[in-house]
This record gives C-alpha cells, structure tokens and sequence, in this order.
C-alpha cells in the first residue's frame, strides 16, 4: 500500500478530486505496475537485447548512466517539477527512458517514429541513442499543448534537435501521410492515446510500413483502457495475438518484431544469470 501511494502530492491529489474515474485507472496501473519487479524486469530485457541483437546490455546500460545526457536529464525532470505553470503527468518514467535508449542502441534503426511527445522524454532517449549509433532520423507526432506549459522540447537537448522532425497534429490524420513519407519504418513507437480502439488503430496502421525487422514498440500496455475495461485484456497483446506478431513486455512497454514469427516467445524468456551492472 505504502509503494502504491509513493509520489502522491497535494498537486497529485487536486488532479484526482478534478477527475476521479482517471485517478482510478491511474491506481489500477500502480497496482499492476507494483506486481513488475524492476530488477527482473530489467535482467529480461537485457536478455532480450543480448540474445536477439548480440549486444553487451549490461555495457550499453553503463554507457547510459555515465553518459552527460543521462545528466542533463535528470536535472531538466527536477526542472519539470519545479515548473511554476501548469504542466501534465505522463512524462515515460526511468525503466522506460533506460529502455528505449538500450533498444535503440542493440537494434541500430535509422527511421524512428513516434506518436505521443509531451515534454521529449521518449523523443529525447531515441534521439541520444541514435547519435550515438553515429546516425539515424526521428519523426515524432503530437497533438499539442496549451501554451501556458513546457514546451514539446523541455527534455530534448538542442544538439540533438536536428535529428528531429516534430509535427503538430492528430495522430488520426497525421500518422498514414507520415509513415507513408519515411517508410520503411525501422521502429514505431506509439505513446499517445491510450484508448483500446486508438492504440490498435495505430498498431495496424504502422505494421504495413514497417522495414522486414521492424520493431513495433508501445508504451502504457499495462494501462487499463476503461474503468469498464479494467478485466478485458489490453490493447497491445490482443493486437499482437490477433496478428501474430511475437512480442515481450518489460514493465509498461511492449515490443514486438514480426520478423520473428516462428521464434521464441520473449514474453516468457528470463534467464537468472544475465547481470543488471558491471558490478553486481
Ligand atoms: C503519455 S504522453 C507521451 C509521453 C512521452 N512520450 C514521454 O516520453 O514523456 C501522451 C501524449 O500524446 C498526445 N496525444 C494524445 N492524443 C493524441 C493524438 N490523437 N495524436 C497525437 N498525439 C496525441 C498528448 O497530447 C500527450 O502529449
């Protein structure tokens, strides 16, 4: 009980009083959030990486932490806390950052894109990888801001905006024209409306555009898309058993590679003797 209410302020509060059903469903993803060990959840996906990429997760992950990005991350994520105006929840936490930029780094695409950007924490963590990966391209959708919030690019450091396109818009109407222009799509991400019906609209949709080993990545797959729909499976693992693409979740985020239909099934795949860090 004590985890689940970890990091609930007065401001936290004010949001749940304003909107009850939501601070519901956000408890409901606490609680299966709660039931994912981060350390187990981490040796999987180092697993994972090691095994289908043939990278050293554990030094990728070193490179990470002592990297002057991981820094500059940190302090802008305090920043966000301090920020006096209005700003939204949903900025993707520190498993999912650390993720993404490991995925990025093993799996080496040069077309990235992305739905969902709130304030850059997922546009900046590919952004990082891929430069470091010596090149790449991200093309990131989102449908806007109130102007009184941090800007889009509060957690993208200037030098690698360049490597960015941003486009403001409905992912409805925006996503066909975009993938259609970069395809083919090395990696799609989806993080923005985690409604079932949305979140399989994107799925099908970027599945016809993506390059022959693909990778199809979501954030929020644990997340319950309706108070009604708290029992019904999620949008993600019904999207990938339907088409039959196999896939793993490590904590809130799924990947799925169809170019791996036949192989292993990563979702059960966790050997005890993968490290978390040099030192452990
Ligand atoms: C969970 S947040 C994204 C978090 C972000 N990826 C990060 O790493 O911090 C979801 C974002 O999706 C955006 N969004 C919601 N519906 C959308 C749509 N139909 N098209 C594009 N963006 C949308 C919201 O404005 C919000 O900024």
């Amino acid at each position: 009980m004590k985890g689940l209410l970890a990091g609930i302020d007065a401001r936290v509060v004010g949001k749940a009083m304003r909107n009850p059903s939501r601070a519901m469903l956000r408890l409901v993803l606490r609680a299966r959030l709660a039931r994912t060990g981060a350390d187990e959840e981490r040796r999987r996906l180092f697993a994972f990486l090691s095994e289908h990429y043939g990278v050293d997760a554990v030094e990728l992950a070193d490179e990470y932490h002592q990297s002057d990005f991981f820094a500059w991350f940190r302090e802008r994520r305090a920043a966000l806390e301090r920020f006096p105006g209005p700003y939204r929840l949903g900025t993707t936490g520190e498993f999912g950052c650390e993720a993404l930029y490991l995925l990025v780094r093993a799996a080496r695409p040069r077309v990235v894109v992305e739905t969902g950007v709130l304030y850059g924490a997922s546009s900046a963590h590919i952004l990082a990888a891929l430069v470091r990966n010596g090149g790449g391209e991200l093309h990131s959708l989102e449908i806007g801001r109130d102007p009184r919030e941090p800007p889009h690019h509060h957690f993208v450091p200037r030098e690698l905006q360049r490597h960015w396109t941003l486009v403001i818009g409905d992912s409805r109407h925006e996503l066909g024209p975009l993938l259609k222009r970069y395809a083919p799509v090395d990696m799609f991400l989806h993080d923005s409306l985690h409604t079932f019906d949305h979140m399989t609209w994107e799925f099908e949709t970027a599945l016809p555009y993506l390059s022959p080993a693909g990778m199809l990545l979501s954030d929020d797959v644990l997340n319950p898309p309706s108070l009604l729909g708290v029992f019904r499976e999620t949008a993600f693992p019904a999207f990938c058993k339907r088409r039959e693409v196999p896939y793993a979740t490590f904590k809130n985020l799924g990947v799925a590679i169809p170019a791996m239909a036949g192989r292993a099934n990563y979702g059960a795949f966790a050997p005890a003797e993968v490290r978390l860090s040099r030192s452990a």
